[in-house]
């Protein structure tokens, strides 16, 4: 399986300010890229604070793609699955549902935050490439693109653009060491 980390952050490695942040901070053309990477990648794996902040779209976040939320508390997110069909609520380690998805031949999966997620993939060697755009703000404080601390590993520049005026997007492979 191919993972890939799709992450927007504040210049000073935030993710967002607080647990209800709505990311409105962010630019029309990372919003662009992120519909466009991840509907082209057609899995996403989020955990439930980033679901709680992506369900007041109509659905529209979840359009022609497939999403896998990580809770521990599934009894109280079921009734999601009807409200968004293609949306499936999982309580596992990432290896185990990896390896469910890919038992039904899933390929690629984009990983999509928040920091806690990430974490446990990255921690488990699970993602292959992070696409990170360095959005122009600093926030001082707030949920870091990691939650907790990482064992060593090396990130290898693959590509960059400039996708707006004063905003970068970097493309990294990992490398476990
Ligand atoms: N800038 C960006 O690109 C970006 C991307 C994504 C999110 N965000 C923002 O980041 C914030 C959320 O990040 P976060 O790190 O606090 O939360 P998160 O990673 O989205 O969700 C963490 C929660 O998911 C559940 N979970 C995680 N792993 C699990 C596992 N293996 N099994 C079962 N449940 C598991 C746990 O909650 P329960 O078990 O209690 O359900 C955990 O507290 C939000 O503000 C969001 O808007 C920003």
């Amino acid at each position: 399986m191919k993972i890939t980390a799709i992450i927007m952050q504040s210049l000073d490695g935030f993710l967002a300010r607080s647990n209800n942040d709505d990311l409105s901070w962010g630019s029309r053309a990372d919003r662009n890229f992120f519909i466009e990477k991840t509907k082209e990648i057609g899995t996403m794996l989020m955990g439930s604070t980033t679901f709680d902040n992506m369900k007041g779209t109509n659905g529209k976040a979840f359009n022609s793609r497939n999403a896998i939320v990580f809770t521990s508390r599934l009894a109280e997110y079921q009734n999601y699955s009807s409200e968004f069909g293609q949306v499936r609520f999982v309580s596992d380690t990432p290896q185990s549902v990896i390896s469910e998805l890919e038992s039904n031949g899933v390929t690629e999966a984009a990983l999509i935050g928040g920091g806690h997620l990430i974490h446990q993939f990255l921690e488990t060697k699970l993602v292959n490439e992070i696409y990170t755009t360095i959005t122009p703000k600093l926030f001082g404080s707030g949920i870091k693109m990691c939650a907790e601390q990482l064992a060593d590993l090396n990130l290898k520049l693959l590509d960059f653009s400039k996708i707006s005026d004063n905003e970068l997007l970097l493309h990294y492979k990992v490398e476990y060491l």
